[in-house]
């Protein structure tokens, strides 16, 4: 098999058929919903749809090959219940940080309002704890449940720290608990599945690449190419007072940033030599990540997943 991986779709062709599974466990879930509304569910299976890349679930199957794992019913149910989550945490974080464009396509709640948009989040979250519970695995219930608890207070930790740069240990954490968290529950729920086979190596490579991959995120807002606002909305971060790597490193940490205008943070939070610091930090993270994985043996799935860290 080559593994000489270029792309992210290279990547993801090795389990196509097993995101298939996942993508058609999900419809189905949607569909089986009892309300009249059929625009409205056409509209929310279309969201798992157009643009998402569906990282997670790959990861997912990538590690379960990579690791030997029988890929059943369960591993599928798993991966859909990732996705769902993953999915409906975008539709609140939308109405949160007022974000008009996800995925280059108007958010869910510029077409159909706040209170619709969070009844829409919440109820694919208890899809997704169907899906969980359907694995009969309590550890599995158990991860997931962490997961959400870490997902909610990075959230409100991001809310009451806005207007001020936080240390840069703080931001680390907060990107653990915001956007690691789900990384963490997917794998190391993988494990739990497998009897816990490489537990530990699965959870900590999901952490540092989960808060990798939210740096890199957090480093687009700044510094992404004009045409990609199509995608996001650029310099929302800083609009909104939350401010991230680039701007911990332009200002300092703990620095109260009220009396700099909105155009100076993005400036000064801009430059090259802040953005080639911000990538240094990125790489520290991946290179941690893949150190964890090393005692897996080597796969045309392992190679992708070193790919995949350093496409982050
Ligand atoms: C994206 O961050 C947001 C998250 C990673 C987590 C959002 C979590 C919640 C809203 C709370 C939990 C919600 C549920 C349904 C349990 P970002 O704004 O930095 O990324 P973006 O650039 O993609 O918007
Ligand atoms: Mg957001």
């Amino acid at each position: 098999m080559n593994s000489n991986f270029k792309t992210y779709s290279e990547i993801k062709k090795l389990v196509e058929p097993e995101i298939l599974k996942m993508s058609s466990v999900i419809s189905e879930r949607i569909y089986k919903t009892n309300i009249p509304e059929q625009e409205f569910l056409n509209e929310l299976n279309e969201y798992f749809k157009s643009g998402s890349k569906q990282l997670r679930s790959c990861l997912i199957f990538l590690f379960a090959k990579a690791i030997n794992a029988e890929v059943n019913e369960k591993t599928v149910k798993l991966a859909a219940a990732v996705e769902i989550i993953h999915n409906a945490t975008l539709i609140h974080d939308d109405i949160i940080d007022e974000s008009d464009i996800r995925r280059g396509k108007t958010a869910l709640h510029k077409k159909y309002g706040n209170k619709l948009s969070i009844i829409a989040g919440d109820y694919l979250l208890s899809l997704a704890i169907n899906l969980l519970s359907e694995t009969g695995n309590s550890k599995i219930i158990e991860n997931f449940a962490n997961c959400l608890n870490a997902l909610c207070l990075g959230e409100i930790e991001q809310y009451f720290s806005q207007k001020t740069t936080p240390s840069l240990e703080e931001y680390i954490i907060k990107s653990e608990a915001k956007t690691a968290s789900l990384f963490k529950a997917s794998l190391k729920s993988l494990a739990d599945l497998q009897e816990k086979k490489h537990s530990k190596s699965l959870e900590t490579f999901a952490k540092y690449f989960g808060i990798a991959f939210q740096i890199s995120d957090d480093l687009k807002n700044i510094s992404a190419l004009p045409q990609k606002e199509k995608q996001k909305p650029r310099f929302n971060d800083i609009k909104a007072g939350i401010y991230t790597a680039p701007v911990i490193y332009a200002f300092g940490e703990n620095k109260l940033l009220d009396k700099f205008s909105t155009d100076e943070i993005i400036k000064k939070s801009g430059t090259k030599p802040i953005q080639e610091k911000t990538k240094q930090l990125i790489k520290t993270q991946v290179n941690e990540a893949k150190r964890q994985i090393t005692n897996i043996p080597d796969s045309a799935y392992k190679q992708a997943i070193l790919k995949l860290c350093d496409l982050i």
